[in-house]
């Protein structure tokens, strides 16, 4: 992952409950900056990680992510009092999705093809993503394509360093029958033939050294991908159950 410099504070993007802001980097693209100081942490970040780099070595499209530096003075004509205490409770990295300009809100499941969205659906049974209902389904329709964005809400159970990943990893996800591709989706099982086997240790070590370790611990999120993916059928089969 590069490293980029926000350099201009453009907008924030108030439909996006962690207040993300459109921001103008060192490199003269924009960014979507999703800040270490919002209400969820930066464990969110820590998810919009690996969750993310997970989906592109899967094969989904997901905008490039960042390591973002932030100056909280780049927002000093803001006059919100709330994005002035994100801006200072963010000073240092963060991290930032390449924005796609242009792009519409997600608003056809029909138009999704039927291996893809199963591998969608796939994925976020395996990364224990609550955040693809209809009503929020973090998906953007870009170039007639669809892409993968915010998986913050991603390892949602992961709230403590001392929580016992491989007994996470085990727990039923139910509420994988809320997720928008469900009913689009076509065989899961061929999806987790797909995808469990890419899975591996190689890709593993190299989300672990995306994690900031001042973030989160990053082995947990290893040891739970790991066992995670071990029941790559299994996952696939309780989402096939879900859909009723
Ligand atoms: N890479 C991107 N390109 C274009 N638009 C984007 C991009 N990322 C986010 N957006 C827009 O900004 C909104 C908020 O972003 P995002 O969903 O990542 O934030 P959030 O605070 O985590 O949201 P949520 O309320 O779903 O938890 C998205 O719904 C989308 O409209
Ligand atoms: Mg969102």
């Amino acid at each position: 992952m590069r490293t980029i410099e926000a350099t201009r504070y453009v907008t924030p993007l108030r439909e996006g409950g962690s207040m993300p802001a459109l921001v103008e980097a060192d490199d003269d693209g924009l960014y979507v900056l999703k800040f270490r100081g919002a209400g969820q942490g930066p464990r969110a970040l820590v998810a919009e990680i690996v969750a993310g780099e997970l989906a592109r070595a899967l094969g989904l499209p997901v905008p490039e992510i960042v390591y973002c530096e932030l100056d909280p003075r780049i927002g000093v004509a803001e006059p919100d009092p709330e994005i002035q205490e994100l801006l200072q409770a963010s000073a240092g990295r963060n991290v930032a999705l390449d924005f796609l300009p242009g792009s519409l809100a997600f608003a056809d499941a029909e138009s999704v093809d039927p291996a893809l969205a199963a591998d969608i659906v796939w994925l976020d049974s395996l990364v224990m993503n609550v955040d693809r209902t209809p009503r929020n389904p973090n998906l953007l329709t870009w170039h007639g394509s669809t892409w993968l964005i915010d998986h913050g809400a991603a390892f949602y159970r992961h709230h403590r360093d001392d929580s016992d990943p491989a007994a996470l990893a085990a727990q039923p996800f139910p509420l994988i029958g809320q997720h928008v591709l469900l009913g689009r989706a076509g065989s899961l099982t061929d999806a987790a033939a797909r995808l469990a086997p890419l899975v591996d240790d190689a890709l593993l070590a190299r989300l672990r050294d995306l994690i900031p370790p001042e973030w989160a611990a990053p082995d947990p999120y290893v040891t739970f991908l790991r066992e995670r993916a071990a029941r790559g059928r299994a996952i696939a089969e309780e989402a096939d159950d879900a859909r009723g």
